[in-house]
């Protein structure tokens, strides 16, 4: 058994249905808050406001802990991430922890944030970053690990790592590239400049911008309408999207006509085409 889901006094068997409820229960993390939103909807914060919620190893290391068991329980559905207090989501990795570390140290501080993220992204229900203020270095490395992002109208982005003489660490040099592409990824990453929300949302980093105060709620109005569909269709969708991406296109369509078949072999498929039929409201299981 995994020795983090141990260590939160949870067996596997504990996981398996109505798991979130447990581990919101069990709860006892320093650094981050896992709660309820709705029916399958969960948010998670990272909470360290008097830092701007700077990741730091332990903070990653129980980030590192929900996201197995988030992975496990198969009553979440769609996972919200954000930080705590309107100034911040995360203003990068934590530099007073930095500042002490050797170079290998920091080589492996930088592999567990990439394996963190790395698992965020294959986590196998949509996660949904959003964005209150600054997202720098770390931050913004989280919330581009997410499947999509909303931003508020204060939210900034910014890989900031050559005003402190170091590159980025976990895969802003990557994603960002993939996602801005390679000219407005170079200049962000050598100026260090922030983007503004609007900047965000018209380079496709962003999908919506919303005013502060609206954030949250915004994002449980999406997170519960993909709550609301078929849990199976939406993990194999994710998967498409994840996997197909670093993919040529004819591999990745041979890829999607397979899913397309298994898909065919689920009870939410029987139950989605029956109800389409009957003129009535599906039940997917
Ligand atoms: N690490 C540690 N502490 C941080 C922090 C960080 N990344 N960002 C902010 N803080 C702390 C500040 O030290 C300050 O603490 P004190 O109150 O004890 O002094 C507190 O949070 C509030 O911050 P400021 O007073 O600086 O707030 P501000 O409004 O004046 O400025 C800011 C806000 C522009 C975000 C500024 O805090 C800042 O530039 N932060 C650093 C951003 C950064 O460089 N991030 C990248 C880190 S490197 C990285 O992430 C590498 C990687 O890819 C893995």
């Amino acid at each position: 058994m995994n020795s983090q889901v141990q260590a939160a006094g949870l067996t596997l068997a504990e996981l398996s249905t109505k798991a979130a409820e447990k581990i919101v229960e069990h709860n006892s993390w320093q650094n981050i808050l896992l709660e309820q939103q709705s029916d399958g909807v969960y948010l998670l914060t990272v909470n360290r406001p008097k830092v701007l919620n700077a990741l730091n190893a332990e903070t990653l290391a129980e980030l590192d802990q929900v996201l197995d068991m988030v992975a496990r329980a198969t009553d979440i559905r769609v996972l919200l991430i954000t930080g705590a207090s309107e100034k911040a989501f995360v203003a990068g990795a934590d530099i007073a922890h930095m500042s002490k570390l050797t170079a290998l140290e920091g080589k492996y501080f930088a592999e567990q944030g990439m394996a963190v993220f790395r698992k965020l992204e294959n986590l196998p229900v949509p996660a949904i970053a959003l964005v209150n203020g600054y997202a720098l270095g770390g931050g913004c490395e989280l919330a581009m690990s997410c499947d999509f992002i909303l931003a508020a109208e204060n939210a900034r982005f910014g890989q900031p790592e050559v005003n402190l003489g170091v590159t980025p660490g976990f895969g802003g040099s990557q994603r960002l590239t993939r996602l801005v592409g390679r000219g407005m990824a170079m200049e962000l990453l050598t100026t260090g400049r922030m983007m503004n929300a609007e900047e965000a949302l018209q380079r496709g980093l962003a999908n919506h911008v919303y005013p502060q105060g609206e954030l949250l709620t915004e994002g449980n109005k999406l997170a519960e309408q993909i709550a609301s569909k078929s849990r199976t269709a939406v993990q194999l969708t994710k998967q498409l999207v994840q996997r197909g991406q670093d993919l040529d296109l004819d591999n990745a369509c041979v890829m999607e006509s397979d899913v397309f078949g298994l898909s065919f072999s689920t009870a939410d498929r029987h139950e989605g085409m029956s109800a389409f039929l009957e003129g009535r409201k599906p039940e997917f299981s």
